[in-house]
């Protein structure tokens, strides 16, 4: 039996103003994409913004359904607008944040299973890491410096591409 341990590194700031000024602008920016959220079923309203290396911003929110499986978190909206309408840009990097009426966003917000391997996709096509910074309607910023701090055994496509059957 072996074991092996996984150490990522991520880093607070407990006072937002210690972040840099690109970063600032970018989490003001997903602050000002909860504007669009639609969330009447959870109340859970997320922003996110990502800005691609010619230092475009792109905008996303999640957007519910009564169907509830047929949403989509505000990240993968973001991303996907992104892929489709920039494709070949790169990511640099990734700001989060959530506001609700009902529940405590004073945390970071960090995102679901699902948005960190779609998220993950992106950084391994484009071979270089996208910065993910977190924060709640208030408090401290919690940053990763790629989408794989995050998610270490993420699921591979290389697997499916060299599969022979
Ligand atoms: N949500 C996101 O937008 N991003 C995440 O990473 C997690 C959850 C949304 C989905 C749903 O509209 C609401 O938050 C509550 O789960």
């Amino acid at each position: 039996m072996n074991e092996e341990r996984v150490i990522i590194t991520y880093r607070y700031y407990q006072n937002p103003s210690e972040i840099p000024t690109e970063e600032q602008e970018l989490l003001s920016h997903a602050k000002r994409a909860l504007l669009g959220s639609y969330a009447p079923y959870s109340q859970f309203n997320v922003g996110c913004a990502l800005r691609l290396e010619d230092g475009t911003i792109v905008q996303g929110s999640n957007q519910e359904n009564m169907a509830y499986p047929s949403g989509l978190c505000a990240e993968r909206v973001a991303i996907f607008w992104a892929g489709s309408n920039h494709p070949g840009k790169k990511i640099v990097a990734i700001a989060i944040t959530a506001a609700s009426k009902v529940v405590s966003t004073d945390h970071p917000i960090t995102p679901c299973g699902s948005c960190r391997q779609s998220m993950l996709e992106y950084e391994l096509n484009q071979c270089s890491p996208i910065k993910i910074i977190m924060q709640g309607s208030s408090g401290r910023i919690m940053e990763v410096e790629s989408v794989s701090s995050l998610l270490p055994f993420y699921f591979n496509e290389v697997d499916l591409k060299h599969q022979k059957l």
